[in-house]
């Protein structure tokens, strides 16, 4: 079979990395030499590059459809290769890279001299993390050098949890995805500009506040990553954020209108007439399963997908942030 203009997908899956050392070597010498390699990460599939590659992550900025103002995230294989990417290091920089790297948590520093400007979208600054996935680290440590990847989903669109996702979206721009199973998080990681003693949240995510604990200080305030001012996350049906205690009455009212309903809700919530695409016991089983059920809820057709809001706490806020965006008209 051959489809015109459309390049053949290779897929490898590493389930371990110690068993499948000559696929990890394959996938590091690829982003070692300018291919896009896509790969899991603990929180969501990034698509990755060569940082240091302008011509490469080009062809990232391409693939996505992603604003060339929206800087990507370098990721690491180890806390102590910072300086390959950081011009200074601050104090708060270094005891959060050392108290949660490797993990869910990207940490703005000021940029080194020698980084692309499409890597780092004309800022001085530069996001950096070590990701938690045993088969980004290798893979990344096989490459070499630091690792561009944004969530390896087409702009807008929600973020991939599973190589499936990866290959509808990205396909055809994709050298070689590397299926290591659905990620374990499911929403990214959490931004925090940590240039100063006073640390800002740019990006609510999977590591919480609650955690971070010690390091945010109660004077915080918010800014937004360039990212966050574009629409996300965005599946093509509609999603509403409904009370629990009105997800029933919301459902038939949406029936009566002759739409079809589906809903992401508790398991113990049962809504006659409309689709379960996803049933949660808790809140870090639904920051798992969010980004699947808005593409589910596409699949099956779905003209408005019921989402129940969840309390702001622990991985809640960056739940109900991704939901406030997909809710987004
Ligand atoms: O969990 C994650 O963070 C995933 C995995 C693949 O590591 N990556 C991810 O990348 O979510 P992306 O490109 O989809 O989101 C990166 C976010 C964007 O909102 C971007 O604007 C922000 O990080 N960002 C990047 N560099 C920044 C900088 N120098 N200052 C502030 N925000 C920055
Ligand atoms: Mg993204």
């Amino acid at each position: 079979m051959h489809a015109i203009g459309r390049r053949p997908l290779t897929v490898l899956t590493i389930t371990d990395v110690d068993a499948d050392r000559r696929a990890v070597d394959r996938a590091g010498a690829m982003l070692r030499a300018g291919r896009l390699v896509a790969l899991p990460t603990e929180t969501v599939y990034g698509l990755g590059a060569n940082a240091y590659d302008d011509e490469a992550v080009r062809r990232i900025f391409l693939a996505k459809g992603r604003p060339a103002d929206n800087p990507l995230i370098v990721h690491l294989a180890a806390a102590d290769h910072l300086d390959r990417v950081a011009a200074t290091i601050s104090p708060l920089a270094r005891s959060l890279a050392a108290r949660f790297w490797p993990g869910p948590l990207t940490i703005v520093v000021d940029a080194a001299p020698g980084l692309p400007d499409v890597t780092i979208g004309g800022l001085t600054t530069v996001a950096v993390r070590v990701p938690a996935h045993p088969v980004a680290r290798a893979v990344i440590a096989a490459a070499g050098v630091p690792v561009a990847a944004p969530s390896a989903n087409r702009s807008g669109r929600p973020s991939p949890t599973t190589a499936d996702h990866v290959a509808a979206d990205l396909a055809e721009h994709v050298d070689l995805l590397i299926d290591g199973g659905p990620t374990g998080l499911g929403v990214e990681s959490t931004v925090v500009d940590a240039r100063t003693e006073h640390p800002v949240i740019y990006r609510e995510g999977a590591l919480t506040r609650e955690q971070l604990g010690f390091a945010v200080t109660g004077d915080a305030t918010r800014a937004p990553s360039p990212g966050t001012r574009y629409r996300h996350y965005a599946p093509t049906c509609e999603v509403e954020i409904v009370e629990p205690e009105h997800l029933a009455a919301r459902a038939i009212a949406l029936q009566a209108e002759g739409l079809r309903a589906g809903t992401v809700a508790p398991s113990q919530l049962h809504t006659p007439g409309a689709v379960p695409i996803a049933r949660f016991g808790d809140v870090d089983e639904l920051a798992r399963d969010l980004y699947r059920a808005l593409r589910d809820a596409e699949s099956a057709d779905i003209d408005v997908l019921l989402c129940t809001a969840v309390p702001e706490t622990g991985v809640g806020r960056a739940v109900m942030d991704r939901l406030r965006r997909a809710a987004a008209r």
